[in-house]
């Protein structure tokens, strides 16, 4: 088998992972003139980047994508922390972090089972796991969020249509589906907000944690409230999917679950994560992993290979569940790592156990299946 021959055609290799690790040994920083990126791969470099204030999260020049300006969806992208530095993201970060923080666990465990439960009865054994994987999500999220449960389905639909436009790739056809479910989900969240707002629906939940931080912008709340379906949808579905990749190929590992899944998850999301890379967009000249960059070249963060960096974990391709002192960069690092990390392993963790406990049996499974077509997600197709 060819290695990849770049750090984006590594997303949906079938194992990228030799790969990596040249990267991380022989170029940990380098610029790759075909791709007009920087690569960051080492550890060191990557945890320097998502350091570094020179550094933002969208192009200066290009706060929203040109085919969303003026768009609902465009209106949900602008607000999103994720997609904003300075103002726009602090202190507004804190609230959307506290929000996710004061999910009962026990409340998130019961809704994640439960939905997995009520979505794994309509997988057939190794049929429709595409749907499974990113249904759940959507559906625990919605749930949480205070959305009612004959309209987790519709949520779940105008998610993906949604996070389809946000895609650089994506056609006509899916930026106009994409702005439609956009309003559709504003309109649903806005006339929530307005219904319950003392609830303890974790979007009301929001609103008051925004009112903390001393923002009542309803636009804000409601962008936000969104932006965890979108944040959760594809990744929690990736981590999915790549578990049980994970348990095709090492079957003996089930002897563990469920007791252990937990710990087999949260070893996945480092060992073959489901987000591989980020970006980064400088904002002024600077020196940043030891390299002098320009305004307004990019940087691919590649956080799959920081993961397999022997200067973080010792030993990286090793599978080790009880890893001590895992350095994982999958949720990403500094100001902008991701607050959903424990809510994304349950989720996950909840599907995985639901497939299994249904009589999935992953050796039955492919151990090296295609990926869907992305520069920086990897999940697996299972079933056509
Ligand atoms: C396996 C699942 C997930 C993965 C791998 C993941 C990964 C990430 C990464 C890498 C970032 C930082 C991006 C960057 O710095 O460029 C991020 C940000 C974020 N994630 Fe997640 N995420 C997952 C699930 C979730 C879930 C379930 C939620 C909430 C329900 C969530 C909410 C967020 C938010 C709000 C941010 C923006 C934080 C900020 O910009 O300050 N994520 N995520």
């Amino acid at each position: 088998m060819n290695p990849p021959l770049n750090p984006i055609q590594a997303v949906t290799h079938p194992d990228p992972y030799g790969y990596y690790a040249r990267l991380v040994a022989e170029r940990p920083v380098h610029r790759d003139e075909t791709l007009g990126l920087w690569i960051a791969a080492g550890a060191e470099a990557v945890a320097s980047v998502l350091g570094s204030e020179a550094c933002r999260v969208r192009p200066p020049r290009e706060p929203v994508p040109k085919a969303l300006v003026g768009s609902p969806a465009g209106e949900i992208f602008r607000h999103l922390v994720r997609m904003n530095d300075g103002a726009g993201h602090c202190p507004f970060k804190r609230a959307v972090a506290a929000a996710l923080a004061s999910i009962d666990p026990r409340n998130a465990g019961g809704e994640a089972a439960c939905w997995a439960v009520h979505l794994a009865k309509e997988a057939q054994p190794s049929g429709d796991l595409a749907h499974f994987a990113f249904a759940l999500p959507a559906y625990v999220v919605g749930k949480l969020l205070g959305v009612a449960d004959d309209r987790l389905g519709e949520v779940a639909v105008w998610t993906a249509a949604f996070v389809r436009c946000l895609s650089s790739a994506s056609s006509a056809a899916e930026i106009a589906a994409g702005k439609l479910a956009a309003g559709r989900l504003i309109d649903l969240f806005r006339s929530s907000l307005a219904t319950a707002p003392a609830g303890h629906a974790l979007l009301a939940s929001l609103a008051r944690e925004a009112g903390r931080v001393g923002c009542d912008d309803t636009d804000v709340i409601v962008a936000n409230g969104i932006g965890f379906l979108f944040q959760a949808y594809e990744a929690t579905a990736g981590l999915i999917g790549n578990t049980l990749v994970l348990l095709a190929k090492q079957p003996e590992r089930r002897a563990g679950a469920p007791d252990g899944l937990d710990a087999i998850v949260a070893e996945v999301a480092r060992w073959d994560p489901p987000v591989q890379n980020t970006r980064r967009f400088l904002a002024h000249d600077a020196v940043v992993a030891g390299q002098a960059m320009k305004e307004g070249e990019a940087i691919l963060v590649v956080l799959a290979a920081a993961n397999r960096d022997p200067a973080a974990n010792p030993a990286p391709e090793r599978f080790d569940p009880y890893r001590a002192e895992r350095r994982s960069f999958t949720f990403g690092l500094g100001v902008h790592a991701c607050p959903g990390e424990k809510l994304a392993n349950r989720i996950a963790t909840a599907g995985v156990a639901a497939l299994l406990a249904r009589g999935l049996a992953p050796r039955s499974l492919a151990a090296a299946p295609r990926y869907r077509p992305s520069p920086n997600t990897r999940i697996p197709v299972f079933a056509e």
